[in-house]
């Protein structure tokens, strides 16, 4: 019986994932358990309840619809580490592991070093960094409430500090001094990029996603107003979206940022910008 409803639900999400079966079997999991599959073999997923179908149900339209299948599971992997992540947050990219690893670079001769993570979202890259170096002292910012919620949720017992924070505000800035490192994947969407999102990334918050009309809104004022947090010799690290290399690096520059470099991501485009105190 559940075997057969699996195959329904993959010929039904064929229609709109290159992956349905990948996906099916994530739903299954969600319903049924992570061990679904021993279940079914050994038979004790015979008669799947009342319950468990309208949840299969319920699971298999908020897909059909286009949601991510990130939010209707309600958790995602990134750098090892599972994340919660739910509509109000940004889902965790791939991409965003880039960050990380020229992040960990950076802080690799230091002891003990000081990092801050702005535009935190669910906390990927600082926790990601905790995990990596436990003696770093880390503090993730994020504005947004319904992303907030679930920054501190994700970051609870994991030794990394929260602060709900308008990353834009100078006053903000200025309350933290000595810092190693900052990090941030900014909003970096631009106006014309807003207008021809995925349906999928359509579901995610309008709010994590623009970044001004050139997209740039973040690093102009990230490269003026978080100078005065970093030790001097400290770095900052910036996640780009495409085609924001030259002006990154132009404004990072005009800043007075030194050893300004961007590095490419696995697929070879340009993904983090590096500017020095
Ligand atoms: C592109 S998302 C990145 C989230 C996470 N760092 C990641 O890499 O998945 C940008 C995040 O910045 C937050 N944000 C937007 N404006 C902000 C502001 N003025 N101050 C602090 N956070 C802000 C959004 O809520 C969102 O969580």
């Amino acid at each position: 019986m559940v075997k057969k409803l699996f195959f329904e639900l993959v010929s039904r999400l064929s229609e709109i994932t290159e992956d349905p079966r990948f996906e099916a079997d994530v739903i299954f999991q969600t319903v049924f358990g992570r061990d679904w599959r021993v279940k079914e073999l050994s038979g004790k997923l015979a008669e799947p309840t009342e319950s468990e179908l309208e949840a299969l149900e319920k699971l298999a339209k908020r897909r059909l619809s286009g949601e991510p299948l990130q939010y209707i599971v309600g958790e995602w992997e990134f750098y090892g580490l599972g994340l919660k992540v739910s509509q109000g947050v940004l889902i965790p990219r791939q991409d965003t592991e880039r960050l990380v690893d020229v992040s960990l670079g950076l802080i690799g001769d230091i002891p003990r070093p000081c990092v801050l993570d702005l535009c935190s979202g669910t906390g990927c890259v600082a926790l990601a960094i905790k995990s990596r170096r436990p003696d770093s002292e880390v503090t993730a910012l994020e504005l947004y409430p319904e992303a907030y919620e679930v920054l501190q949720e994700n970051c609870r017992e994991s030794g990394v500090m929260t602060v709900c924070a308008d990353a834009l505000d100078k006053k903000n800035a200025e309350s933290f001094s000595e810092l190693d490192l900052i990090t941030a994947n900014p909003p970096y969407l631009d106006a014309g990029d807003m207008k021809s999102l995925q349906r999928e990334v359509g579901f995610e918050p309008k709010t994590a996603l623009y970044g001004g009309e050139d997209g740039l809104d973040f690093y102009r004022a990230f490269a003026k107003i978080w100078r005065g947090a970093l030790r001097v010799g400290g770095y900052i690290a910036l996640e780009i979206g495409t085609g924001q290399k030259e002006a990154v690096s132009l404004i990072l520059g005009e800043a007075g940022w030194r050893e300004i470099r961007v590095e490419n991501d696995l697929a070879g485009k340009p993904r983090v910008a590096v500017g020095r105190k």
